[in-house]
């Protein structure tokens, strides 16, 4: 595992599991929530957290100005009734990849 990793929900259940355990590595751990479902009390606090929303075009973009080595994208809706209410957001939190720089090249 390279060292500069990217947590996308970070402050939720599965995420905030994959944070503790990165630092526990010896990442170094940004997390991007904007916490609709997760919560403060779950953030490490070793990791740097920056509260915002992956479908926000301009906020993700210059996030990525920051080069890292791994991206977990765990920001998105794990209701199913969510889901079928309103799922232009699952969509739209899907699709991130498609922004420049989402994915890094390997190395
Ligand atoms: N928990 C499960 O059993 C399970 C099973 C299969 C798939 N998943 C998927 O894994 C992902 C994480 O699930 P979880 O159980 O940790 O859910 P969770 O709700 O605990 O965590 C999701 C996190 O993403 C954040 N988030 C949601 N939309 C966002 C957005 N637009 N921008 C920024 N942050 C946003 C929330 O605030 C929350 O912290 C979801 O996509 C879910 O559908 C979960």
């Amino acid at each position: 595992m390279k060292n500069k990793v990217l947590v996308t929900g970070g402050a939720g259940f599965i995420g905030s599991h994959i944070v503790d355990r990165l630092i526990t590595e010896g990442c170094s751990v940004t997390i991007f929530d904007n916490l609709s479902t997760g919560e403060k009390r779950y953030i490490n606090s070793r990791a740097i957290f920056v509260q915002g929303d992956v479908t926000d075009r301009k906020v993700v973009t210059s996030l990525f100005e920051k080069k890292f080595d791994t991206v977990f994208h765990l920001a998105g809706c794990a209701s199913s009734i969510n889901s079928f209410t309103n799922p232009e957001n699952d969509i739209n939190t899907a699709r991130v990849h498609r922004y420049p720089g989402f994915y890094m090249p390997a190395q």
